[in-house]
């Protein structure tokens, strides 16, 4: 096919959205366009945008308008903006404002129709602002091409939007209720990918804990799991997020018993005092979260964990965070994404009274990063003389780079290791320089 232009996403946010991108790529690619490394020279610019926190929002708005001179200079390159941020109300209006270049805007829950507004556009050639049609689930989600960023790993959606309504987060709004793919779809969908040699499918969801429930087939998520892991084939699944009021014991049994699933689990905890859950509206307590990690971790010997935290919550005292600081010491993440609270416009707590001052939360996220900078370095210190399945994804001139399934990276020296790029390796670990783990091939 004649190449008919180049294109540039620029994507934030979470796994959901890079694998958005994935998907808008794939529309543009079979439409005749090619990606560009430099959006200077693109003929298609999208943003494909997150709205979590004010920083994310302030971050792109800065982007997209660094856009407006490039798109002086060449009348007919076409913008595009989507994602969470421009799903939001009245968000299409006010970037349109802003910056009247802007060619098309779309919501999260339009990715599936971008190759149609492309289309359109095309057609007419003069600005029009797509405004979010539907606030909802698109039955569209089978039919779309996608131009996957790697060979080795692969996103399969398997629940869109979230029913939970957390105080503090916009997500409900922007990616509306739950809906779950149909199970046929999901094991079609991850056979494929199996064939065509991928070894990582992680299964995203904002709570994957609830697939299932708005179906009428006798499905949940521990059924998927043992589905999805009965196809043939040397591959590994892992998923996110759980949300920890769902994470059954028929999931951890199943983890447990399937060799084929992660031991990294990700298990957002967002705050370690009873208070601050209640007001997040996170439906456990601390005890609840504390016992099913001694659950998980009885039942998967070498589990490891990983968790969001959120600091600044409004009204979180001295006494709140210490409890989040003795939790992040009882429970040993791995690797823990810690935040500072952003006020995000129609949630319940952006009308607390009580929200706390910006250098409270400074001091608060500074001091437990280096908290938990220390918990990971001497949980990775201690894998030294331990065994682990690693996947060889990369190599340089003097090693092999594997990751553990947390995402953590092993050096393995090629003199004296024979390794395939693209496969698993049972690897001792050997020693811990400067933040790597190095290993050696058994
Ligand atoms: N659905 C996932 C996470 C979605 S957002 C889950 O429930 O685990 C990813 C993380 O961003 C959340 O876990 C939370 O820690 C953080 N977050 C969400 N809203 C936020 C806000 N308003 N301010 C700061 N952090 C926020
Ligand atoms: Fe947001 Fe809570 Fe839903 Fe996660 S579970 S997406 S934090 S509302
Ligand atoms: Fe951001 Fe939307 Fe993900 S708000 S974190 S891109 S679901």
């Amino acid at each position: 096919m004649k190449v008919r232009g180049y294109y540039y996403i620029f994507t934030y946010g979470c796994q959901m959205n890079v694998h958005e991108s994935e998907k808008l790529a794939g529309v543009l690619n079979s439409k005749g366009y090619t990606a560009t490394e430099k959006p200077e020279d693109a003929d298609i610019i999208v943003f494909n945008t997150c709205c979590i926190r004010e920083s994310a929002e302030q971050k792109i708005l800065g982007n997209i308008g660094a856009i407006k001179p490039i798109k002086k200079n060449k009348k007919d390159l076409i913008v595009a903006v989507c994602g969470c941020m421009s799903q939001q109300s009245n968000m299409a209006g006010y970037l349109k404002q802003k910056f009247p270049f802007i060619d098309i805007i779309f919501g999260a829950n339009n990715v599936e129709y971008f190759g149609e507004y492309l289309d359109r556009f095309l057609e007419q050639r003069k600005f029009q602002n797509m405004v979010i049609a539907d606030k909802d689930y698109i039955e569209n989600k089978n039919a779309i091409s996608m131009a996957r960023d790697s060979k080795l790993h692969a996103f399969v959606n398997i629940i869109y939007g979230c029913n939970n309504f957390c105080t503090y987060c916009i997500v409900p709004f922007v990616r509306g209720r739950e809906h779950s793919r149909a199970p046929a779809d999901i094991i079609k969908e991850v056979q494929t990918l199996v064939n065509m040699g991928y070894k990582v499918i992680t299964l995203l969801g904002q709570n994957v804990n609830s697939y299932g429930k708005d179906l009428t087939e006798d499905i949940n998520f521990a059924k998927l799991l043992e589905q999805i892991t009965a196809l043939d084939g040397d591959f590994e699944i892992r998923f996110m997020s759980s949300h920890p009021k769902d994470l059954s014991d028929d999931v951890i049994d199943v983890i447990a018993n399937q060799p084929k699933i992660s031991r990294a689990i990700h298990l957002p905890v967002q705050s370690g005092s009873n208070s601050v859950l209640k007001a997040m509206n996170r439906n456990y307590t601390r005890e609840n979260y504390l016992d099913l990690v001694s659950k998980i971790k009885s039942k998967i010997p070498n589990v490891k964990l990983s968790t969001d935290i959120i600091v600044g919550f409004p009204g979180e005292t001295d006494k709140d965070y210490q409890d989040t600081v003795d939790l992040i010491e009882k429970v040993q993440y791995s690797n823990a994404f810690i935040f500072m609270y952003s006020k995000r416009k129609g949630t319940i707590a952006e009308k607390m009274e009580n929200q706390i001052a910006i250098d409270v939360k400074r001091k608060r996220i500074h001091d437990l990063l280096n908290i938990q900078h220390e918990i990971s370095d001497k949980i990775f210190r201690n894998l030294i003389n331990k065994q682990e399945r690693v996947l060889v994804e990369d190599e340089n001139k003097d090693s092999f780079i594997a990751k553990l399934q947390c995402g953590k990276i092993i050096l393995i020296d090629k003199k004296s290791n024979d390794l395939k790029v693209g496969s698993f390796a049972e690897v001792k670990l050997i020693d811990y320089v400067k933040g790597d783990l190095i290993g050696k091939t058994i």
